[in-house]
């Protein structure tokens, strides 16, 4: 008997996952970042690689190593981040759990910037492109993109709201506060947000997470076709 297809429910599919921070430089030696381990990022790519799917992996600088058998694409920057995000097209589900840094700064110095007598160096920040809302509204948009959204208060409503501005299809939002203990942590609380849904998910560990989403992403999409 062929178990294959129960075994490996998304094989034949194409998968794109990002995960972990993207750096932004200021200077050859200084950066500007948010904080990400990488964990459920890399987490989700394992579970749709165990799936059976084919999955590139984009992630900013993590000391974690890339799971087995997926496709690691290692970046810096948000716009190198796109770059590797577009040439990954065409795939059936993208999930963007990247913490991309919001801006960059608007020129990089060539050299090291020195400290003076006269001061704090002012730093001009402009914004990175927003590769969820480029993904959601692209020519090869994914039949799923999932989004993410770590927010330390109003988590429904903020997440809802990314929702509509991103032009996902779904956010997977989780409460970041320092009290909860999930940043850089092995476990994760979290609330799977889509239009006319809201779930919230027990406490569990990011792989548990990652393997729930996987199953639900792979029913979602087979009653899409
Ligand atoms: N994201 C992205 N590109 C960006 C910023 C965010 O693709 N330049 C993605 C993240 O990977 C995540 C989702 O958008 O899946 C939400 O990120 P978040 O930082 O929560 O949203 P922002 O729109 O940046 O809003 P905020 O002001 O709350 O940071
Ligand atoms: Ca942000």
């Amino acid at each position: 008997v062929d178990t294959s297809a129960a075994l490996r429910p998304l094989s034949g599919r194409r998968v794109l996952v990002t995960s972990g921070p993207t750096h932004e430089p200021i200077d050859p030696v200084r950066y500007l970042a948010n904080r990400s381990s990488g964990r459920q990022g890399h987490a989700i790519a394992a579970a749709f690689a165990r799936a059976g799917a084919h999955v590139t992996l984009v992630s900013g600088p993590v000391t974690i190593p890339a799971p087995e058998g997926v496709d690691l694409v290692a970046v810096e920057t948000a716009r190198e981040m796109l770059a590797a995000v577009e040439a990954a097209l065409p795939v059936d589900i993208a999930v963007l759990a990247a913490a991309v840094a919001d801006w960059r700064t608007a020129e990089e110095a060539e050299r090291k910037l020195k400290k003076t007598q006269t001061g704090a160096p002012a730093l001009t920040l402009v914004e990175n492109p927003d590769i969820l809302a480029t993904l959601s509204r692209h020519e090869m948009r994914p039949r799923l993109v999932v989004g993410f959204a770590a927010e330390t208060n109003d988590v429904v409503a903020h997440a809802r709201a990314k929702l509509q501005r991103k032009g996902c299809d779904f956010i997977l939002a989780n409460d970041v506060s320092p009290a909860t203990g999930i940043m850089g942590g092995t476990e994760n609380a979290v609330q799977l947000i889509g239009p006319a849904s809201h779930e919230e998910w027990p406490r569990m560990s990011k792989e548990a997470v990652a393997e729930r989403l996987v199953a639900q992403l792979g029913s979602e999409l087979a009653t899409k076709m």
